[in-house]
């Protein structure tokens, strides 16, 4: 079997051989350049790390892997027009370097190109596999429709926003376990336990973003801190916060939710009433039982514990991440 860092080294490697060399280098370049800036390629990962469960090369499925890492890298484009955001893994972010419009078709040309890498599997898959990438690919759209109309809302329920980011980010790393466990063998019922352990993970996976965005350092982190207090995002912070908070503090919350002002003191009040509401910790208590239920789904995959023990460890990882 192979560790994470063995099959992120195949991935980068991968990637760095796609042609994206073609003209009009203005609709290449930005591709290029997104797809080299790095990123941890935690959804090529889990597929990758799927399949080895089953099998012990994973050559055969770099080509749907790959695709499905130019799908996320197309939704980053399209994201940080819609929330204004300027750095992406350390780096300005295409919209800024090349225009709003070429985000727009740089982004159109790679969810085809996602299309043309996912289809490289085995004719009796496809139609399958297909399916499985279609859904999450327009369900990721739904969850990205929510948090933007929940920019403009006062109060968004927990449940309102976990439903949200399932769509937005757990389906797309649950699809990609489905498929590598599909494409490696598994059974059914298998491929449905990966998937529910990629939907807690990718859970967690947003809520530890939600909490970088505020606490981040932002060398590592890559992006901007305090975007998504600017854009009013409705994260767990926030929605625990208000839950929290006395009436005095809700309505400095507020406040500062509808006033359009200099970004560091909206961030730096937002932040310093999450601290008196020790939202942080509310949020690391989540993500812990997050993990636990993600591992328990993965207890029940029928592979040896020994098999699993690099996944459940990477899940571990990622709610300690700093980027
Ligand atoms: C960013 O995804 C968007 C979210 C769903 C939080 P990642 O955190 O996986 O970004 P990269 O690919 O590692 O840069
Ligand atoms: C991202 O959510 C979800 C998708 C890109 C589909 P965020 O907007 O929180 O992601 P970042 O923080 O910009 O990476
Ligand atoms: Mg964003
Ligand atoms: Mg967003
Ligand atoms: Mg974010």
């Amino acid at each position: 079997m192979f560790t994470p860092s063995q099959l992120i080294d195949q991935i980068d490697k991968h990637i760095s051989l796609l042609p994206f060399d073609e003209t009009p280098a203005g609709l290449y370049d930005p591709i290029r350049y997104v797809m080299q800036l790095g990123g941890k390629r935690i959804r090529p990962l889990l597929m990758l790390m799927a399949y080895n469960l089953y099998q012990d090369s994973v050559e055969e499925i770099l080509d749907p892997a790959i695709g499905l890492e130019i799908y996320h890298n197309f939704t980053l484009l399209h994201d940080d027009l819609m929330d204004r955001a300027g750095k992406r893994r350390g780096k300005d972010t295409v919209h800024k370097v090349w225009g709003e419009n070429t985000a727009i078709l740089s982004g159109d040309a790679m969810l085809i190109l996602a299309y043309r890498y996912i289809s490289r599997v085995p004719a009796d898959h496809l139609k399958d596999i297909l399916d499985v990438f279609t859904c999450a690919a327009l369900e990721v759209c739904e969850g990205q429709q929510y948090d933007m109309e929940f920019e403009r809302r006062q109060e968004v329920s927990e449940v309102e926003y976990e439903t949200m980011i399932r769509l937005k980010t757990a389906v797309l790393l649950a699809a990609g376990l489905r498929i590598g466990t599909l494409l490696g063998g598994g059974s059914r019922k298998d491929a449905d336990l990966m998937y529910d352990f990629g939907i807690y993970t990718g859970i967690g996976f947003q809520l530890k973003d939600d909490l970088l965005d505020v606490y981040g350092n932002p060398e590592v982190f890559g992006k901007n801190i305090g975007g998504d207090i600017v854009c009013n995002k409705k994260t767990y912070l926030l929605i625990k916060a208000l839950e929290r908070s006395d009436s005095f503090q809700k309505e400095s919350l507020q406040h500062w939710m509808n006033k359009e002002c200099d970004p560091h003191i909206k961030i730096e009040a937002v932040t310093k009433l999450y601290n008196e509401l020790h939202v942080r910790q509310v949020c690391e208590e989540r993500m812990d039982e997050l993990y636990q239920e993600a591992v328990s789904c993965l207890e029940k995959v029928e592979v040896s514990s020994e098999r699993k023990e690099e996944l459940r460890s990477l899940v571990k990882q990622l709610m300690d991440r700093e980027l």
